[in-house]
């Protein structure tokens, strides 16, 4: 039996307790989880009242996890995690990626529109926008028959879930790209919006004199059997926030042109996505 010597030995103590696990990855990921956050507390000299404040966040951003909303996202979203995590995975054959992180707002089957349908449900005024794409395979030929899943923001901000004024469902919509690879759907111009501040990840964000605004963008998912799920959003070139993004998802590749036509006032953005070809696997939805 081993017993504790010093600090440094309970790293020791507690690796060798687990080197029976019999998933080689699992065994790998939290004896490498376990190896870090022993450094971490040494390294700092955590206190007592330091360790009960960081098990009182991790409580919290579970009890703030709720139908609408989900805090625990959140949070790794806010670490600047999810960002990275997506950026890994997805990095593209010249070192990108058209990847971004999913965010909590994610819904499963969102209505599944015509041609041009419009995802504004609700009559909340704002900017009408036209959006259109195509999809191509790292090859740069088009993908027919993928699914672009798109959500987004109200003209104040909002997503349908967050929102009374909106119908269920409402500025989602998932779209089939035609024999051409392409894409098209009208909307309204989203707005940025703040991360949700009224849980733990908010008071993180105050006590680091941190903003909460996201600049304004619309979420892709796109999908087709043979192909990896791309996650992404594409942002408002306009928005002053692109450069201080709270979850740090604004990449070069990810930044649209939302311009607005002099004569119909109508926004228009055009941008298109590679997929990577792999297994077409979905993430769990953040919320139902
Ligand atoms: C979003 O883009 O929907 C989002 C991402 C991270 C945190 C909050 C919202
Ligand atoms: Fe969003």
């Amino acid at each position: 039996m081993t017993l504790i010597t010093s600090p440094e030995s309970i790293l020791d103590i507690t690796t060798a307790a687990m080197q029976s696990t019999e998933n080689e990855r699992l065994k790998t990921l939290i004896i490498s989880l376990t190896t870090h956050l022993h450094q971490f507390v040494l390294e700092n000299q955590l206190t007592e009242l330091e360790f009960e404040k960081a098990l009182q966040f991790i409580v919290g951003i579970g009890q703030a996890t709720g139908k609408n909303t989900n805090e625990v996202v959140l949070a790794a979203d806010i670490l600047g995690v999810s960002s990275l995590v997506s950026t890994i995975n997805n990095l593209d054959l010249d070192g990108g990626s058209y990847a971004a992180l999913l965010g909590p707002f994610w819904r499963k089957n969102a209505p599944l529109c015509a041609w041009g349908e419009n995802i504004s449900r609700s009559n909340l005024g704002g900017q009408p926008i036209e959006v259109r794409g195509c999809i191509y395979d790292e090859f740069k030929k088009p993908i027919a028959g993928a699914i672009v899943d798109v959500w987004h923001s109200s003209p104040v901000g909002f997503y349908e879930n967050q929102d009374d004024q909106q119908v269920d469902m409402n500025l989602r919509g998932r779209f089939e790209t035609n024999e051409r690879g392409e894409f098209f759907f009208t909307s309204i111009r989203p707005a940025g919006y703040p991360v949700p501040t009224n849980g733990p990840c908010g008071e993180l964000l105050r006590a680091q004199k941190r903003h909460p605004n996201r600049p304004a963008h619309i979420h892709f998912m796109i999908s087709k059997p043979g192909y990896k799920v791309l996650i992404t959003q594409v942002f408002d070139s306009t928005d002053t926030n692109l450069d201080s993004d709270p979850v740090f998802g604004v990449s070069k590749q990810l930044v649209g042109e939302y311009r607005t036509d002099a004569v119909s006032g109508v926004c228009q953005l055009n941008h298109s996505f590679v997929l990577q070809a792999g297994e077409m696997v979905f993430p769990a939805p953040p919320i139902p």
